[in-house]
């Protein structure tokens, strides 16, 4: 069954506890989006909320490097609490580097997760499929939530679902998931759905965590 992780990003964030716990009990994953205002022209949060986040939720912790330099930061969210570290194969764009990050997270037990802008190909992909435990297929330019959904990612799941064998990584896709939206990528393949506005905004929450399942 699809996974669902609601984007802390549209969490209300003088209220993160009561927000977290709507929604804790009906998601597999929790998605904490990390912006630096430079890789993206938009600033969040940093790893000092995601500790706070790891001490009041068991869900898995996935988290969404939106910044310049993922390898620098990478043991202050792994020390954090974070399950899956993913980063944007845009922001290192150096194989050697991409493998010597996927590397470190492994050894220390924490999943690795690569991600590529609306504008990037799959095929940049290819070197590390065999490495990695997830890909984040970007449907809108990271960011901003509460975007329109870009249906060129549908073609990008499919394309990483035809390339995955007897590979082992997940297909998650980000960005203007609603339950119209939710159900195109599951058809074309998608394992884990992120959703931000469409669940905090929503009236009832664990009704539209449901919708997109
Ligand atoms: C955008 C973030 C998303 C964002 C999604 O840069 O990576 O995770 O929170 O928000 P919605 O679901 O509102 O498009
Ligand atoms: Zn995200």
């Amino acid at each position: 069954m699809v996974k669902i992780a609601p984007s802390v990003l549209s969490a209300n964030f003088a209220n993160l506890q009561k927000d977290i716990d709507s929604i804790k009990n009906d998601c597999e994953y929790i998605h904490y989006d990390v912006m630096d205002g430079h890789f993206v022209p938009n600033i969040s949060f940093g790893y000092s909320i995601l500790s706070d986040l790891n001490k009041i939720c068991d869900n898995y912790l996935d988290v969404h490097l939106m910044i310049s330099d993922p390898s620098f930061y990478a043991q202050n969210f792994i020390d954090a609490g974070a399950d899956l570290i993913t980063f944007h194969f845009e922001a290192i764009n150096n194989d050697q580097d991409i493998h010597s990050l996927i590397q470190y997270l492994h050894e220390h037990h924490v999943d690795a997760g690569i991600s590529i802008k609306p504008g990037t190909p799959v095929n940049v992909l290819l070197p590390f499929l065999d490495d990695i435990d997830l890909v984040l297929i970007m449907s809108v330019e990271p960011g901003f939530g509460g975007q329109s959904f870009i249906t060129s990612a549908l073609d990008k799941i499919e394309e990483l679902k035809t390339l995955r064998h007897n590979r082992s990584y997940l297909i998650e896709v980000d960005g203007g998931i609603n339950a119209i939206t939710a159900k195109q990528c599951k058809d074309a393949g998608a394992d884990v759905l992120v959703a931000g506005s469409y669940v905090f905004k929503a009236e009832d929450r664990q009704k539209a965590i449901e919708s997109l399942r």
